[in-house]
């Protein structure tokens, strides 16, 4: 298998973390559907599209790395099982919308933080199709944080803070 470099390395994680995020937003568009929170349903989903592009896109680009697209696809393939690992650790069948928005807090918040290092390393690297990827993508994934934080503390505000939970 081929020897990556950092920026091919930082790539294949965005694709494995896209993976991830779709199956950490459909998880929680599961707990939210079953809760009637049919506004975060769609949002859930419109996340889950994007984080689906964002793999497509990731996998584009990785094809462009002469020789190295199978190594660059096995680090995804990695970083996407860790996801499904910590999503398994964290949730479970107690848990409840917040705590699936606080489980993709986590996961959109080390979103944006790869994406901004395959940034910043490109930023030498100079690669065109790794510059359109992040210029596209880094927004998308500072606007899902954002989006995470706001549903849960929307549900925050509708609950008394001393009832049982
Ligand atoms: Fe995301």
């Amino acid at each position: 298998m081929a020897e990556l470099t950092n920026l091919e390395t930082k790539l294949g994680e965005v694709i494995g973390l896209a993976m991830a995020a779709q199956a950490a937003t459909k998880s929680v568009a599961k707990l939210a559907r079953a809760d009637k929170r049919p506004g975060l349903v769609e949002s859930l989903n419109k996340m889950h599209g994007e984080a689906k592009e964002a793999e497509q896109r990731g996998k584009e680009i990785a094809g462009t790395f002469e020789g190295k697209k199978s190594a660059i696809l096995k680090e995804a393939r990695s970083v996407k099982e860790k996801g499904a690992e910590m999503m398994e650790t964290y949730l479970d069948e107690e848990s409840d919308t917040l705590d699936g928005l606080e489980f993709l807090t986590m996961a959109e918040a080390g979103e944006v933080g790869h994406w901004e290092i395959l940034a910043r390393f490109n930023k030498r690297a100079r690669h065109p199709g790794v510059r359109e990827l992040t210029s596209w993508g880094l927004p998308i994934q500072k606007r899902h944080l954002t989006d995470v934080r706001a549903s849960s503390l929307q549900i925050v505000d509708n609950e008394e803070p001393d009832a049982i939970s």
